[in-house]
């Protein structure tokens, strides 16, 4: 017997975000990139919206910051396939701009729905977009970054800076975000191997 009740898998929620067109941004999408990755993943990793390089691949975190993303895992001893990794949208926003809140809650549904399939301990949120989505708050990554938080069940959200955010702020001192991302990908390691 199935422990699944949901009627959807993964890869039938992917499906249904590559025939979306619910919200603008189907219009000048290239693919849709619904997320990847192990689908009874312990950590789930969420995204802000596609860039250019995901957009023609069709794969999230494919492009610069994916690549340092990558790494940072690595860096854990974490490969790609032991998580999974989408994005708030699941199109990419025209000259990646922001996705606005109302393309987020029409594309909501489908990461809830992969949420509810994985079932994950832990979420890492990436930067301001899902965090302050998903926690309903204002406050910005800066305060919130390496701190855990009780979310839906017992799902926690650890909230980390975005790939880009350190991409574009590269340097190593005291305090700065490489470092600080340093310290909470350890956070997360130990975290994880907790579970
Ligand atoms: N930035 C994101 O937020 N998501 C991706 O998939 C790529 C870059
Ligand atoms: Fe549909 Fe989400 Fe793409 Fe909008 S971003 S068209 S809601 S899959």
């Amino acid at each position: 017997m199935s422990e699944n009740i949901n009627p959807l898998t993964i890869e039938e929620v992917a499906e249904e975000c590559r025939n979306c067109k619910k919200c603008p941004l189907y219009l000048a999408r290239t693919t849709v990139v619904p997320g990847e990755g192990n689908s009874k993943a312990k950590v789930l990793f969420i995204g802000e919206a596609p860039g250019e390089d995901e957009d023609l691949q069709g794969k999230p975190f494919v492009g610069k910051a994916g690549q340092l993303l990558t790494k940072i895992l690595q860096s854990i001893d974490i490969k790609r396939e032991d998580i999974f990794i989408t994005n708030m949208v699941k199109c990419r926003p025209p000259a990646n701009r922001t996705p606005s809140k109302s393309e987020i809650d029409t594309c909501y549904p489908y990461l809830e729905t992969q949420i509810a399939l994985i079932n994950p301990k832990i979420i890492v949120t990436l930067g301001n977009v899902p965090t302050q989505y998903l926690l309903e708050t204002t406050q910005g990554i800066t305060t919130l970054r390496g701190q855990w938080q009780d979310w839906i069940g017992k799902i926690k959200i650890f909230p980390m800076f975005h790939p880009s955010y350190l991409l574009r702020n590269e340097g190593t001192f005291p305090g700065s975000p490489k470092e600080l991302t340093w310290k909470d990908v350890k956070t997360l390691k130990k975290a994880m191997a907790g579970l």
